[in-house]
């Protein structure tokens, strides 16, 4: 639905009219604005979000690119700074019978998606957001707020990126597009013309986000989260200023989160096999493999090779280094 402009304001067609407009790997009008492709009516939402949406003190905001680690990150925020009421009957917790999806929604692609005004008042605090715009967009929202929040993004690599998002458009679409596509759309990702692109924008406007910011700004990467998993949710405890305490640690709760979180437990729930997101996509789609470098088993070396040094280069000098 966000690829079509059936909720664009006028005012918002006459800007589209002046951004710089190209097309999507099958052949969808995107425009850029603000050095970001967007979808007509996801543009729609993306602008109301900048002038609609007011955080509040304790609102949490999670960050990704599409396919970037989106579902694990938003399980693992929730868990974790919901840990204390669901301790004494962890049977009850919201993850075990909801998609992570619906307990952080999106905000351009769920509550600001077309042409919606969401009473955002209505919601627990604190209450978790998510979004796939880059950071200086999601500043122009951000910076209403009369403290800044908490932003937790997470960055995965290039290529698995790609790939599973070749996997899930294949799901969603229930249809197997041939090669001769997926070689259009590896074209068009490594020239940026990707909705939310391009990849490298993304990761580096959140990266100098979190260098210039590191009180509020969490900058971190999936394929860390899954080498080192321990680690990386107290990472995330200590910055949304809920570490883990001692007894935490020493009864497992950290454990228990991560197994909570997991791919194995979350894509074996019932909610998650046969129940659909508020958002109307099959709750089984954002759950395969999970793992690093399946990209191996899709792009030629050669493929492979094109797409790390197109990034190298967008990122040399930024310290981000893959
Ligand atoms: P693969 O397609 O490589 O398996 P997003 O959540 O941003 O849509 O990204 C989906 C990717 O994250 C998929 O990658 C999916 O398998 C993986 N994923 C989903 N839930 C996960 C979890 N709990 N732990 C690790 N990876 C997960």
């Amino acid at each position: 639905n966000y690829m079509k402009d059936d909720h664009v304001s006028q005012e918002t067609k006459n800007l589209i009219s002046s951004l710089p407009s190209g097309k999507d790997f099958v052949g969808v009008d995107i425009h850029n604005y603000k050095g970001c492709w967007y979808y007509p009516n996801l543009l729609q939402a993306v602008l109301d979000v900048q002038k609609h949406f007011k955080p509040r003190d304790t609102d949490i905001i999670m960050a990704s690119l599409p396919k970037g680690g989106t579902t694990w990150l938003k399980s693992l925020v929730f868990a974790v700074v919901h840990r204390d009421e669901y301790r004494e009957n962890p049977q009850i917790h919201p993850l075990l019978s909801q998609n992570p999806h619906d307990l952080v929604p999106f905000l351009e692609v769920e509550l600001y998606a077309d042409s919606k005004a969401p009473d955002l008042a209505k919601f627990p605090s604190p209450m978790i957001f998510s979004t796939h715009i880059h950071l200086q967009a999601l500043r122009e929202a951000t910076k209403k707020a009369s403290r800044p929040c908490k932003i937790v993004y997470v960055c995965r690599g290039i290529k698995d990126t790609f790939v599973s998002g070749w996997h899930y458009r294949n799901k969603l679409h229930r249809t197997k597009l041939d090669q001769s596509t997926f070689e259009l759309m590896f074209d068009g990702y490594c020239k940026g013309y990707v909705v939310y692109g391009p990849y490298w924008e993304h990761v580096l406007s959140y990266w100098k986000g979190s260098l210039e910011d590191k009180e509020n700004v969490l900058f971190m990467r999936y394929e860390e989260m899954l080498e080192e998993p321990r680690v990386q949710v107290k990472r995330l405890a200590e910055f949304l200023n809920c570490p883990f305490t001692k007894e935490e640690e020493q009864s497992g709760s950290v454990d228990e989160i991560l197994k909570l979180c997991s791919l194995r437990n979350l894509s074996n729930l019932e909610v998650n096999q046969n129940g659909t997101t508020r958002i109307g996509v099959d709750s089984q789609l954002f759950f395969r493999k999970g793992e690093v470098g399946d990209w191996k088993n899709h792009l030629t070396p050669h493929m492979a090779k094109t797409v790390d040094e197109i990034v190298e280069c967008k990122l040399r000098g930024s310290g981000l280094i893959f």
